[in-house]
């Protein structure tokens, strides 16, 4: 049985259409909803989000992602023995996200199932993947982030649609004999439930309640830069390493203002910090694994560093992962 868990390919998708703030401005315009790139940039960092056309699900997105994972790790589809999906978009009620993406991939068998923790939901699925591989439950996982959450937002609200876009990222998880994963720390309180929600569900054939996302920003900020500190600093003491052994820190895409005021808690550069909220808004469970796998590729994570993954979403949930790639 193998001590360890460690990713061996990452890969991510984004769906075609891309929607500048600009055209974004004008689209919303139209419904009467008035916003500017200038308050977008200055208040969120973002730029542009990618927006998944109708009849395309989280499901779609994933396996794009976790094909892009597979070739990278040299692995094939029939090598794998779990699947998780972290997602709060699924394609259906039930069966899960994780199921359909099993059978997109033509494989049968092993475990599938999904992973909801919202914007935390990646860290939550990476932290699960990480026990069962560790216990040799599987030695071969998928653990994907998949997300459209233009299906949730409510475009008469400019508070929050300027927010959020749609994707994937995906990681392949194997046995390993040294580290990878070198530790994990996950957290919910439900008591801040109604900060971040979409409080509808469906009950007799229909809709009921307010199936659209609902926030308070500046609650949900509040909160996030105190947790996403303490976690880091709890995944560090569990390794016994410091704050200046990290490489990068690849945190949840939700807003640059939350990204900067992490890294300044935890003395980090911002040059060590993986942004791509500029350029994906908040794809909530996908950030993390799109971030990740934007800076293998283009070189900046290479093989041996350490890196802080940390999350923060609605429940409220957060947590993070520290490995060395
Ligand atoms: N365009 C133009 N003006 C806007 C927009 C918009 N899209 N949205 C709000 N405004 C206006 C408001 O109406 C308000 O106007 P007023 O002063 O005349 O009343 C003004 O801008 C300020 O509004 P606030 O809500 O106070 O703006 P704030 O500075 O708090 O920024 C934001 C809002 C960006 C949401 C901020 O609270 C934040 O970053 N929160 C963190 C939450 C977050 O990032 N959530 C993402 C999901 S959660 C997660 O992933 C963990």
């Amino acid at each position: 049985m193998s001590l360890y868990s460690r990713i061996t390919g990452t890969g991510s998708y984004l769906p075609p259409r891309r929607l500048s703030n600009a055209d974004l401005a004008a689209q919303l315009a139209r419904d009467g909803v008035e916003t500017s790139d200038e308050w977008i940039i200055e208040r969120t960092g973002i730029r542009a989000r990618h927006f998944a056309d109708p009849g395309v699900g989280a499901s779609d997105l994933a396996v794009q992602a976790a094909r892009g994972a597979l070739v990278a790790s040299g692995r094939s589809a029939a090598d794998i023995d779990l699947i998780i999906v972290a997602t709060s978009t699924p394609d259906m009620v039930f069966p899960s996200t994780a199921s359909m993406v099993q059978h997109k991939l033509g494989i049968a068998g092993c475990p599938a199932f999904d992973v909801q923790a919202v914007c935390t939901g990646f860290v939550y699925a990476l932290t699960v993947a990480d026990a069962m591989v560790r216990t040799g439950s599987a030695r071969c996982a998928l653990v994907i982030g998949a997300e459209v959450f233009s299906r949730i937002l409510d475009f008469k609200d400019r508070t929050t649609c300027v927010l959020f876009g749609d994707g994937a990222g995906a990681v392949v998880l194997e046995s390993a004999e040294q580290p990878g994963v070198l530790a994990t720390d996950i957290h919910a309180d439900g008591k801040h439930r109604d900060i971040l929600c979409v409080p509808g569900h469906v009950a007799g054939g229909a809709v009921t309640g307010h199936p659209l996302l609902r926030m308070d920003g500046q609650a949900v900020f509040k909160l996030a830069v105190g947790v996403l500190e303490q976690t880091a600093r709890t995944t560090l003491a569990r390794a016994g390493l410091s704050e200046g052994d990290v490489d990068w820190l690849i945190p949840h895409q939700a807003n640059i203002r939350i990204m900067q005021s992490t890294a300044r808690k935890l003395k980090l550069p911002e040059g060590k910090v993986v942004v791509t909220v500029d350029s994906h808004g908040n794809t909530s469970a996908a950030s993390i694994p799109l971030a990740l796998d934007v800076a293998v590729r283009d070189g900046r994570v290479q093989r041996g560093q350490l890196l802080m993954l940390e999350g923060v979403g609605g429940g409220f949930t957060w947590g993070s992962v520290l490995l060395r790639y």
